[in-house]
């Protein structure tokens, strides 16, 4: 894992969005698997600008979501659905044939993770961007005894559920639709955003090298081409 520890959010995201758009200028029909949450929020909104001034550059982008909270309407305001759209495929103006998304209210959701199952497993992951949890999850692979390879309905810990995203909603989801860490893990470049001092504590946790199924992001370390931008005030220098 290549770590760079960068001197603001706004630092750390342009840096995320310049790989982000060299990586499109050499293949513009790559596939990026996006999370959502306050972290790549303003990577999205440098992307957006991108596309401004070049529009061509997108024209050929996939999108596939990482995951998303289960139970709830799409169009409810917390959805990473409704995260995505507004801040990358509007802005990035992708068609729905290159986007593959959970979604948030299936009639049976183990159904919804095999369907998205099968539309990843004909495709390559080429850019996945993530977030850390407070507990350490990376995508909805949340702490536990063991992990899941694929797609898989995740029951949500008591820390995901107070995410800003639905904390302050009065319909809570009831669990999760998410990649798992084989699909996180197959990607060909991983870019791992960690902002905030609410972040500290779990930073430190990753940055001891410890592999544990108690810390899912951990399982990083295996993966040949990760890089990990992190903003300062989320390492702890003491
Ligand atoms: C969101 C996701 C989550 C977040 C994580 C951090 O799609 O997969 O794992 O990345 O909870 O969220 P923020 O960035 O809001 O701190």
């Amino acid at each position: 894992m290549m770590i760079d520890i960068c001197d603001s959010y706004e630092e750390m995201s342009r840096k995320a969005t310049d790989i982000v758009v060299e990586n499109l200028r050499q293949h513009r029909d790559l596939m990026l698997c996006a999370a959502t949450g306050g972290t790549p929020t303003r990577m999205y909104e440098l992307l957006a600008d991108e596309y401004t001034d070049s529009p061509d550059l997108f024209s050929g982008l996939n999108v596939i979501k990482l995951d998303e909270w289960g139970g709830i309407p799409m169009n409810h305001a917390g959805t990473c659905e409704s995260y995505l759209q507004q801040y990358v495929i509007y802005p990035l103006t992708v068609s729905s044939k290159r986007y593959i998304s959970f979604q948030s209210d299936p009639e049976n959701p183990k159904e919804e993770c095999l369907r998205v199952q099968s539309l990843l497993n004909n495709r390559v992951i080429d850019i996945c961007i993530l977030g850390i949890g407070i507990n350490g999850h990376i995508a909805f692979n949340e702490p536990a005894d063991f992990l899941h390879t694929g797609c898989h309905v995740a029951e949500l810990s008591e820390k995901s559920l107070q995410h800003p995203m639905v904390s302050s909603e009065e319909e809570k989801p009831k669990y999760g639709l998410t990649l798992g860490m084989r699909d996180i893990l197959n990607s060909k470049l991983i870019i791992l955003l960690i902002n905030g001092i609410k972040k500290k504590e779990i930073t430190k946790a990753l940055l001891s090298e410890e592999i544990t199924t108690r810390l899912p992001a951990s399982f990083l370390w295996l993966h040949p081409n990760v890089i990990c931008l992190i903003d300062k005030d989320a390492v702890d220098t003491a």
